[in-house]
């Protein structure tokens, strides 16, 4: 081997350490591990029940129909070309025309040209953050919200508001004085991660208000919208908006919908549908990013969802309702006096108050340990002033054997800490109160 430089030099030039941080841009240092986040990647250890993933049952996966549906397109020649080729960054027409028909039964007329096709309702929001969120503008949040959404906007160096959901917020000159830049606000509407929480329609209407009043885009994030298996299914914000405007290309709403938890997550296959010249400048933002979504996951997903989307969802709902249950049912059995939870009417999650000076951080290595049970600790979904005695319960993943004997598990080590620190009866957290008629306790 030779070198341009002397041996000394070489070899001083190899053993040098690089401070890559200095290297960085300036928005990178937003970019970052969370401790939580570190944790979190023990807990597929053996032996450990986990309720911290936000991810599906595998077994509800269509697993033939997508091997049908990918023969079938890899088996016919001409098809098997188009499939493997480069392709259009608006996604496949076909699936784009299978999901305005979708969104028009949903109350959202629109056609193809108001969908864009994304890498899942994640890149949705990248691509949404990326043209509506400059350095320091201000993203209103709802405490707490999607830690995924956090992680984005976090990347465009927002800053953050609450929600004001009681219909009389006066934001514009609130912002205004403040010298920011009111983006947009990020909700989910229905079955939200982590409280599985929906918006009553009163709320809904404030919040389109408050679109109204300071012409803020509205990015509805309705990924668990299909899982809702309780209750009455409420308008989206979207078809609200347009009842009152006319037409999605009026709406400030921007919808992000998602194949992940009805079909699969590992397509990666999620949309926009938003105003046609927004679609349009959204579509330019993700043509700088991948160019376009895989076309071939993108014909499959179009095979599986016109044979069998409807009879899929009500599989997923089933499943679900049944696991909500069985978590339910375990709560309530096993906790102590002084914890709560929300009762969801859909989604894959439930969402715990522990007695108010419970630390649900320090409490998540114990459940390892000891509890050999995971969770996520609340604070990873707040982005400002955690409130750390809550944590997320995942439902839709562990089976009904591990729900009922983790959740036995984890009660047993809070009644134990509880019981040792003498706050036994703490009173029953009031800090969901706001979520009436939803939650439940051991109090
Ligand atoms: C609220 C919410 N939005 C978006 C996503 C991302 O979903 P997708 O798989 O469609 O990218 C998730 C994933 O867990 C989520 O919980």
């Amino acid at each position: 081997m030779s070198f341009a430089y002397g041996d000394a030099e070489a070899s001083s030039a190899l053993a040098r350490t690089i401070d890559w941080p200095l290297s960085y841009a300036r928005r990178a240092g937003r970019i970052r591990a969370s401790e939580i986040r570190e944790l979190l990647r023990i807990v597929d250890r053996p032996g450990i029940i986990s309720f911290a993933g936000g991810i599906p049952d595998p077994e509800l996966f269509p697993v033939d129909a997508f091997r049908a549906a990918v023969d079938g397109i890899l088996g016919n020649p001409k098809q098997a070309r188009v499939a493997l080729q480069y392709s259009v960054t608006e996604g496949y027409e076909p699936l784009r025309v299978w999901i305005a028909d979708y969104m028009r039964s949903r109350g959202t007329p629109c056609s193809s040209d108001n969908i864009l096709i994304t890498a899942g309702a994640q890149q949705a929001l990248d691509l949404i953050a990326k043209l509506f969120a400059g350095a320091g503008d201000t993203i209103l949040v709802t405490a707490p919200t999607y830690l995924g959404a956090l992680q984005v906007f976090d990347a465009y160096e927002a800053n953050y508001g609450a929600i004001d959901l009681s219909g009389r917020a006066d934001c514009p000159y609130a912002f205004e004085t403040a010298g920011e830049r009111l983006a947009a606000a990020y909700i989910m509407a229905d079955c939200a991660n982590p409280t599985g929480r929906c918006l009553t329609k009163d709320e809904r209407f404030a919040l389109l208000t408050l679109s109204e009043r300071c012409s803020l885009p509205i990015i509805e994030d309705a990924a668990y919208e299909a899982l809702r298996f309780e209750g009455d299914a409420l308008p989206s914000c979207q078809s609200l908006d347009i009842l009152r405007c006319g037409s999605v290309e009026r709406s400030r709403v921007l919808y992000c919908g998602s194949f992940s938890k009805t079909m699969a997550p590992g397509l990666r296959l999620g949309w926009i549908c938003a105003a046609s010249e927004v679609i349009r400048k959204l579509t330019l933002a993700k043509q700088g990013v991948d160019l376009h979504t895989g076309l071939i996951g993108q014909m499959a997903m179009l095979d599986v969802v016109e044979r069998l989307f409807d009879r899929q969802r009500e599989r997923v709902r089933d499943a679900y309702r049944c696991k909500r249950g069985a978590m339910l049912a375990a709560l309530q059995e096993f906790m102590p006096a002084g914890v709560s939870w929300t009762e969801p009417e859909g989604g894959m999650f439930v969402w715990l108050s522990l007695p108010e000076a419970a630390d649900s951080v320090a409490l998540l290595p114990r459940a390892l340990d000891e509890a050999k049970v995971a969770f996520v600790p609340g604070p990873a979904f707040y982005a400002a002033e955690p409130k750390r005695n809550t944590l997320r319960l995942n439902y839709s993943k562990p089976s009904m054997d591990e729900i009922s004997s983790g959740i036995k598990r984890l009660g047993r080590l809070i009644r134990e800490i509880h019981t040792k620190d003498g706050r036994g009866q703490i009173g029953v957290n009031v800090q969901l109160g706001h979520i009436a008629g939803m939650t439940s306790s051991r109090g």
